[in-house]
């Protein structure tokens, strides 16, 4: 038996946060951000929105784009970073949310490659005739964990705050998720990563380590894209060929948004055309787990996603940890 996705939505708060907004608070430029990463605006919550509101609405988005009912979800997978509590999981809160009864929930804290797990994981269950209809979400709110000051500014202008969401279910007629591959290599964990607050210490932290911005993410951005460009193509080869496809058969390439620069690379380094490689990190940012759910969406809806095509995601992040999963939607 083969598992497809039936249906994605996303969802996104209003408040549109531009390059200058952020060059008001700190010091950098729209100029500078653009070049380095592509993205000109980002999305920020307004205080106290949850991140399983986010994940609640794109759920809900894309259970209807399915043609299916909330009651329908047998399981939820839920890929995030940043949930609300640290326990318990943000999985048992989106399901209490959508009003579901005691069905199993749970939380991936994988970072950037989240949902691709989260697909995997899916996707195992259904084939193996374990559930129907997983609903798998990615959802982040980045902006209230980062230091919105010059000195935290190499990684506050990169991320944002959004959902995405898709749903999994048995496939038929030759369409579905042919193949992934999934990898981990943890001995770059601190490259890519927010210390605290950690089990570690007494209190998990430490007034020192909140003095010393520990609290917040840190990164080897040149370090992360040196892997990503490796990574990236590497996985998505590895996937295609574990489906029987090749690259040329792919109709779109659906990376996750890290940086333009990386999916640039990304694209030339296997040779296909920009336009195949889906891109919209300018207007979004880095949303980690809900970038490639939020990019699958907008690529079906402006027709770049037709039933039947061929459709590669791919994720690179922290852990470091990747992988790639080839769709036939
Ligand atoms: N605005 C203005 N100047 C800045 C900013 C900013 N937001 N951030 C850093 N700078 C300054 C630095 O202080 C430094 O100044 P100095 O030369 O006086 O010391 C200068 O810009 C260059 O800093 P670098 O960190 O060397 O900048 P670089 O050109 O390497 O670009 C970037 C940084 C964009 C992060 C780059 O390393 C990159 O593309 N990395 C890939 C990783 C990535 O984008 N990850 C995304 C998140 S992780 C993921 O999703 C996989």
């Amino acid at each position: 038996m083969r598992a497809r996705i039936s249906g994605v939505g996303f969802h996104v708060p209003e408040r549109v946060v531009t390059n200058d907004d952020l060059s008001q608070i700190m010091d950098t430029s729209d100029a500078w951000i653009v070049e380095r990463t592509g993205i000109r605006e980002r999305r920020f919550v307004e205080p106290g929105v949850s991140v399983t509101e986010l994940a609640e609405h794109a759920a809900l988005k894309a259970i209807a784009e399915a043609g299916k009912q909330v009651e329908d979800v047998d399981f939820i997978v839920f890929a995030t970073i940043t949930r609300d509590y640290q326990f318990p999981g943000s999985g048992s809160l989106l399901q209490q949310r959508l009003g579901l009864p005691t069905i199993g929930a749970l939380e991936l804290h994988n970072a950037c490659s989240g949902f691709v797990y989260g697909i995997a994981t899916a996707d195992a269950f259904v084939r193996a005739g374990a559930y129907k209809c997983v609903l798998v979400v990615g959802a982040e709110v980045q902006s209230t964990g980062l230091n919105l000051s010059t000195a935290g500014r190499d990684m506050a202008v990169l991320f944002g705050d959004g959902a995405g969401a898709a749903l999994v279910e048995p496939g038929d007629d030759g369409r579905g998720i042919l193949s992934w591959a999934l990898h981990s290599e943890g001995q770059h964990a601190r490259e890519l990563w927010a210390e605290a607050p950690t089990s570690l210490v007494m209190g998990r932290v430490t007034s020192e380590m909140i003095a010393e911005g520990r609290t917040f993410p840190q990164m080897n951005g040149r370090q992360v894209f040196k892997h990503a460009t490796t990574r990236f193509p590497e996985v998505i080869l590895e996937a295609l060929e574990r489906s029987g496809h090749s690259l040329d058969e792919v109709a779109l390439v659906v990376p996750h948004q890290a940086n333009r620069r990386i999916a640039d690379a990304v694209g030339e380094r296997l040779g296909i055309e920009p336009a195949k490689v889906f891109q919209n990190i300018d207007r979004y940012g880095n949303t980690t787990a809900a970038s490639i759910p939020i990019a699958l969406t907008e690529a079906r809806q402006q027709g770049l996603i037709r039933d039947g095509d061929l459709v590669v995601i791919a994720a690179f992040g922290a852990g470091f940890a990747w992988g790639a999963a080839v769709i036939r939607w």
